[in-house]
């Protein structure tokens, strides 16, 4: 039997990456899986990519006013929900003289108010013993190049993970942060070849377990925290990330 035999599981942002490996680990685990992306045509790539009971949503995390519509569906769909993972993030790293109000309002409505209304909404559907995975970043807890804004961000939603448990635990409903460090998915793509192959030098220096983590270990620990191994667990957050949020190197 599957660590998540009968649960419901809601991850946003799950057509690349973390996401979609998570959403892999979910549905081998026995659960069934919706995923959000921004586009149908990456949705439909991922379905491809994926087998068991599945749902694609389009659901922008940024659209604060559209997290309802994103609840209301899968109440359509579903009967509970017993975990919600967010793990869609804008990423934009920048100098402070780059960033203009729109970029950093747009960065703190995907990486921090969406996820809260998101979690808003989805109460009525959140069954007892659910499990909320706010996924954040080592980035909350070190400062790096041009990552202020982005860590600030996570750092909120990362604190969520308390106040949110808070909130919630008379109905049983326990939130934790995840946290990775660097790890291998598309996000580094986007830096093409040569300065992709320069960071990963400098991870491999600057890590204390000198390499870059995988999707495939972020996504066992997001198993932990979604199965009931993990009912005692509330209000934290599990860093994955070769040690660079906590050690010296
Ligand atoms: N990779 C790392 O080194 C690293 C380190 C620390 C933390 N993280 C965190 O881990 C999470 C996953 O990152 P990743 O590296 O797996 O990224 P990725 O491979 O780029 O995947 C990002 C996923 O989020 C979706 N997405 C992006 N913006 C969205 C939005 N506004 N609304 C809905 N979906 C959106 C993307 O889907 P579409 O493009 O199809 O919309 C994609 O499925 C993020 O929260 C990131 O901050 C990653």
């Amino acid at each position: 039997m599957g660590r998540l035999e009968g649960k419901y599981a809601l991850i946003t942002g799950g057509t690349s990456g973390i996401g979609l490996e998570t959403a892999r680990q979910f549905l081998a685990e026995g659960a069934a899986v919706a995923i959000t992306g921004r586009s149908r045509e990456r949705l439909e790539e991922a379905a491809r990519r994926l087998d068991g009971p599945l749902l694609t949503i389009v659901s922008d995390a940024g659209d604060v006013p559209g997290q309802a519509a994103l609840a209301a569906r899968l109440q359509e769909e579903w009967p509970r929900l017993d975990i919600v993972m967010s793990n869609a993030a804008d990423v934009t790293h920048l100098p402070i003289e780059e960033w203009t109000d729109e970029a950093f309002d747009k960065l703190v409505a995907t990486n921090l108010n969406g996820p809260f209304f998101l979690v808003k909404a989805l109460i009525p559907l959140l069954s007892r013993q659910a499990s909320i995975i706010l996924v954040g970043s080592v980035s909350a807890f070190i400062g790096h190049e041009n990552a202020a804004v982005y860590g600030a961000a996570k750092a909120g939603l990362l604190s969520l993970s308390r106040g949110l448990t808070y909130e919630l635990k008379e109905r049983g409903v326990r939130v934790n942060g995840l946290s990775p460090g660097p790890t291998l998915t598309d996000t580094f793509k986007s830096l093409g070849p040569e300065r992709q192959a320069a960071l990963y030098e400098e991870l491999r220096r600057t890590v204390p377990l000198h390499r870059i983590g995988t999707a495939t270990e972020v996504a066992k620990a997001a198993v932990y925290l979604a199965s009931d191994e993990s009912a005692y667990t509330a209000g934290t957050v599990l860093r994955v990330d070769g040690g660079i949020g906590e050690l010296a190197y």
